[in-house]
This record gives structure tokens, sequence and C-alpha cells, in this order.
């Protein structure tokens, strides 16, 4: 163990070193490829002389790790000459490493491969020791920050956001994924996050719905399954108002225009109009039932959210945004010469106000209707000035489906034209594409509850298949529904988010193949080994990691080491998918290893060290697991 007693110096002395603090994002203690970027780079200065900060940046990533651990491409170094023959020169001159294989140059890139003793030592030892926080920033907080002592930056993260009484839709189901990851990984990269729920719960159609309750409504049913029972609801009045529009029409048309009249005048859409006016004037009788409505959702939905480890700190909603407000940023918009009056409605012309392009892509938006009601648009542009006065926020992510860029767009856009450059620069839209093909054996309204129940399901029979297997799960129903609940997720995320993809049954709770249930199986497998394993932690703590020689060891610890690196990708990716790929990429190595690094049978000394490396990996996939919203099983 000498090599590694001497690392642990090195370790030591590069930590205490204030070199490491000037590169951004670069954390030695918790990341082992810190370690290697930060060494390599006091080589390369030496021997270049070209700034560090530099060198530091040009180090990169392989795509494969017979490429090398790191890879420097002797172009972006920036020095005068051929690359082959700067490098053929730089390496003449390279000195012996405790940490780097001497490099081979491959053409004009100079590969850089890690020494297994430290590696091994540093990966094994950092992932061990710091658990549930490898690989998160957490510990050590922001270092990019501009001034400490405001403490932690700030992100809200808005998603989900269904309508109440209409169904919670793919398009909810990916905000909700999408969303609650974001939040996880701003939170590990050391922001204070802030969830919120923006609710579709405001508008004419909350006063249709009051009026359906009074007549169709079952207090007992609200209280016991208010999203559908409101949606049934919604979807008798509506038929009804459908109806009778139908009626007016035709008697118009066969010239009883009185009695097409009445209809208008004191028909149910009329009726919905008068009491969402009266919620608008702050009618306590009417608001109470409305109250009620939301209350009741919002108590079912936080249910549903937990299950998917969701939590939001602020129900806001389309009814939270003051009238008042919304007058005066109009009032505004209109002093500004930015929105204009049109046959009543209120609305801006973006050719007007934006050149070229630009400006005809973004068309017109309509801000107020000619009855005086704000739109989408108007409350959205509120709510936003609202939260910046409110919460005090660095940055704002909204996790809202493609279909609406155009609204998000011109929502930015007005924003900026309004005067607000500096919270303009601070928001963001993450987009994503649609999911096809869904629908539940209930039919095509999907409630999250529905999808993942009938998900559920579709497991517990998949599982079954496996009588073996079965028999050892203890509580095969709670099971299968953690274990639905990560297909959908899974599947979900696979794929880049703009794309689009299928809604596939089978193919995401297959245990074959890249799914939720395949890395739920690698967790649970781990863990197993543990168990019968029965080492103490101190046990683990005390091995001789130097054991681990074998080709299949190696590779696990390199690809081990990635994690933090990965996490810190994703953040610029903002692409589940990013922790995904690794994910699979891991735990096809680990699985790979089962054969030749086996614990029954082996040598005590040899049985801990692997031990502690197995130990190592159920920690980088439980946390990449739970960075996803995923809730890892242990059998
Ligand atoms: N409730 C909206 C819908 O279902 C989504 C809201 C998205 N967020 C926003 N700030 N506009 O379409």
């Amino acid at each position: 163990m000498a090599s590694d007693a001497s690392f642990d110096n090195l370790v030591k002395k590069f930590a205490d070193l204030p070199l490491l603090d000037r590169y951004p994002n670069c954390f030695p203690d918790i990341n082992p490829v810190d370690i290697y970027r930060s060494h390599i780079t006091s080589i390369l200065q030496g021997i270049t002389g070209v700034d560090p900060k530099i060198v530091y940046s040009s180090i990169q990533w392989t795509q494969n790790s017979d490429k090398g651990d790191l890879v420097l491409a002797i172009p972006a170094l920036r020095v005068k000459g051929k690359p082959e023959e700067l490098g053929k020169q730089w390496l003449e001159q390279w000195p012996e490493s405790p940490l780097v294989e001497k490099p081979i140059q491959n053409g004009n890139f100079i590969p850089f491969f890690f020494k297994h003793g430290p590696l091994r030592q540093t990966t094994i030892t950092q992932a061990r020791s710091h658990r549930f926080d490898f690989g998160s920033n957490k510990a050590v907080g922001l270092k990019d920050q501009s001034d400490p002592s405001k403490g932690k930056k700030r992100i809200i993260v808005e998603f989900s956001s269904p309508n109440i009484a209409k169904p919670f839709h793919a398009g909810h189901l990916r905000s909700t994924i999408i969303g609650g990851f974001l939040g996880n990984l701003y939170e590990a990269a050391g922001w204070d996050v802030l969830r919120i729920n923006y609710l579709g719960d405001w508008g004419k159609q909350y006063g249709l719905l009051a009026l359906g309750f009074k007549m169709y409504g079952s207090e007992e049913a609200l209280q016991r399954d208010p999203i559908n029972h409101l949606f049934e609801v919604y979807v008798k009045i509506s038929a009804k108002t459908a109806k009778e529009k139908e009626e007016a029409d035709m008697l118009q048309k066969d010239g009883k225009d009185a009695e097409a009249q009445k209809i208008k005048d004191s028909g149910l859409d009329e009726q919905a109009r008068q009491y969402f006016k009266k919620m608008t004037e702050g009618d306590e009788e009417a608001l109470t039932l409305w109250k009620r409505f939301r209350d009741f959702s919002i108590k079912r939905y936080k249910e549903t959210y937990a299950r998917l480890n969701i939590n939001f700190d602020s129900y806001s909603g389309e009814s939270q945004v003051s009238e008042t407000e919304m007058e005066d940023a109009a009032r505004k918009m209109k002093e500004m010469g930015l929105a204009e009056e049109d046959g009543g409605a209120l609305l801006v012309d973006f050719s007007k106000h934006v050149q070229g392009k630009a400006g005809k892509s973004l068309g017109k938006a309509l801000l107020r209707k000619r009855d005086g009601t704000a739109l989408y648009l108007t409350r959205d542009i509120s709510e936003l000035l609202n939260r910046d006065r409110t919460y005090n926020f660095d940055h704002m992510i909204y996790v809202i489906a493609s279909q609406q860029d155009l609204h998000v767009k011109q929502f930015f856009k007005v924003v900026e034209l309004m005067g607000h450059k500096d919270i303009a620069a601070k928001v963001q839209h993450i987009s994503f594409g649609l999911v096809l093909g869904m629908s539940t054996r209930r039919g095509t309204v999907k409630f999250l509850d529905d999808i993942l129940r009938d998900v559920g399901e579709h497991m517990h029979s998949v599982m079954k298949k496996n009588e073996e297997k079965y028999k050892q799960v203890e509580n095969p129903e709670a099971v299968a529904d953690i274990l639905g609940i990560s297909s959908v997720m899974v599947q979900d995320m696979s794929g880049k988010r703009i794309n689009n993809y299928t809604f596939n049954m089978e193919a995401m709770t297959s245990f074959e193949g890249d799914t939720g249930p395949y890395l739920q199986y690698a967790h649970a497998r781990l863990c197993s080994i543990s168990r019968k394993a029965g080492l103490s932690e101190k046990e683990l703590d005390s091995a001789d990691l130097s054991l681990l020689t074998e080709h299949h060891a190696i590779e696990l610890v390199r690809v081990l080491a990635q994690w933090p690196d990965v996490v810190q990708n994703t953040l610029k990716t903002l692409e589940p998918t990013t922790v995904l790929t690794y994910l699979f990429k891991m735990t096809h190595v680990l699985s790979s290893s089962y054969d030749h690094l086996r614990i029954v049978g082996s040598e005590p000394e040899v049985m801990k060290a692997r031990m502690a490396l197995y130990d190592s990996a159920r920690i980088v996939l439980n946390n990449g697991m739970r960075l996803l919203g995923l809730s890892p099983v242990e059998r």
C-alpha cells in the first residue's frame, strides 16, 4: 500500500494548493477527476507556459475509456506551430508523475490514462465517505458565486402546472418528471431551489364547473376522488352547455330570434360568465365553492406527487394573479406604445417592435379580450413580475411543453420590451416533445394516477412471470408500484427532452434493455450482495484496495470516478438522459464484472476490497437514481 499512502499525501498537498481554487468548478475533495485535471494542468503549464486556466478548460472527456480518461486536443492551447510537432516536443519533457501514465501522442491529441492505484483509492474513498452526497456540490456550495455573503443562489423551477377539472395529460406528466429532476439537479449543485406549481385554476370554466357541481356534484365523491369527480362534472356541464348552444343556433336559423336570444341571455354560458364575474369581484360564496375544488384537488395532487418524490414549495396558479397588477401592466404597455387597442381588445403586434423575421414569427398576441378579461399571457407576465419582487431569484426555469413554445417566446419578449431586460435575462424555457400513443384501460382520458396504476398493474404481471424471484419479494404490490413509476420515468427521460416518444408499456416494464426495472434490478442486486457478505462499515473502511487489480475492477473504478463530472455536465445539458446514459453504461460495466469479481468463496481480504468497490457502485447508482427522482428498491 506504499503507493496509496504517498498518494494520500499528494492529494493533501494538492488540496492545500491555492492553484486548485483558481479553476471554476474544480472540487478536488469531492471529484476524483478534478485532482487529475489540476495535476495535468500544472504539468502542461510547466512545459508550455500557457495560462493554466486555458489549459484546464482544454482538457476534455473522452468518448470511451480506450481513448484515455481525459484528453487534450493540442490546438486548443493555441500555441503557434504544427500540433503534431508541438505534442512531440512537449511529451519529450513530460516528467514522471505519481498520478498519470506517461502519455503517448495520438495525432493531434494527447490522451491521459490515470494510474490505477491512486484512482482506485480516491474514487472508492470519496464515494464511500461522501455517500449520499457523492457527486453533489452541496457541501462546497457554488464557487462561481460573485458574492459569497449573499448565500446560496436561488432558482425557481416552475413545473407540472395541471388544470383543475381537466385531464392531467402527457404534457403535464413530462413537465412533472423533467421539472422534478431539474429541481434535484440544482439542489445537488448547491442552489436554493423553489418549486412552484402554476395551476390552471381560473377563468369562466370554473364558473361553469360551480354550476355543474350544483346540478351533478356529490360532496362525498368530491372528498373521495376530487380529480375524477370534478372532471366528470365538468364533462357533463360542458356537454349540456354545448347542447344549449346548438339549440340556440338552430332557433336562430329557423328565424326564432327571440327564443334564441333568451337562451343567450340566461343560458348556462351566460350564467357561468356571471358566476365567474362574481368570483373575480371577490364574492365570498362564489369563491368558497371554487376554493374547495382547488383545495381538494391540490390535496390529491400532493399524494400523487409524493409517489414521484416531488414536493412543491408553492401552489400558485392563474387565480393568484392580481387583477390590479394586470391592469397596471396593461396600462404600462399601452403607455409605452407596446400594446394597442383593436376593436376593444388589447394586443401586441410584435412585427412593430421586433425587427425582421423574428418580429414576424412572433406575430400578434392578445393581452385582453374585448369583454375585459385578461388572458393567459397577461397572467404569465404579471405573475413573473410579482415573482421577481417576491422571491429575489437568480434564475427561473419554466418546464412547459413545446406546443407552447410560441407563447413562451412572446411572453419573455413582452417582458423584455417592457424594459425588464434583467428579468428577461434570468428566465429560461425548458421545452419538451410529445408523448404519443398514451391511453389507459379506463379510456382515453388519462389522469396521472390512472397511468401509474395501469403501469403498476402491468409491472406486477411481469414480475409474476419469474416465480422464483417473485417469491422473494416481501411486498410485491408495493414493489410493483415503485417499479411501475420507475418504468414510466425512465422511458420518459431516455431520449433528449425535445424528441417525441411513444408510450410503450411492454418495453418500459421489461427487465431487459435500458429500462427502469433494469436499473432497479441492478440496485437490488448490489444490495443483496452486500446483505449476503454481511461486512461492517469498519471492515470495508479497512479494506486493502490495492487488491483490486483485475481488469474488470479497474474498469469499474474508472467509470465510477466519472460520476461527479457527469453531474457537472448535466448542469450544462439540463438533460436527464445525460445521467441515464451514464447509469446504463456504469451498470453494464458492473454486470459484466460479477463473474470476475466474486464475493462468495473469495479470500477474506479480497472480499473486503471487492465489497468496498461494490459499495461505491451502489452509492453511485443510488445517487443517480435519486437525482432522477426514482426510489431505489433494496429487494
Ligand atoms: N396550465 C397550463 C396548461 O396546462 C400550463 C402552464 C404552464 N406555465 C405557465 N407559466 N404558462 O397548458
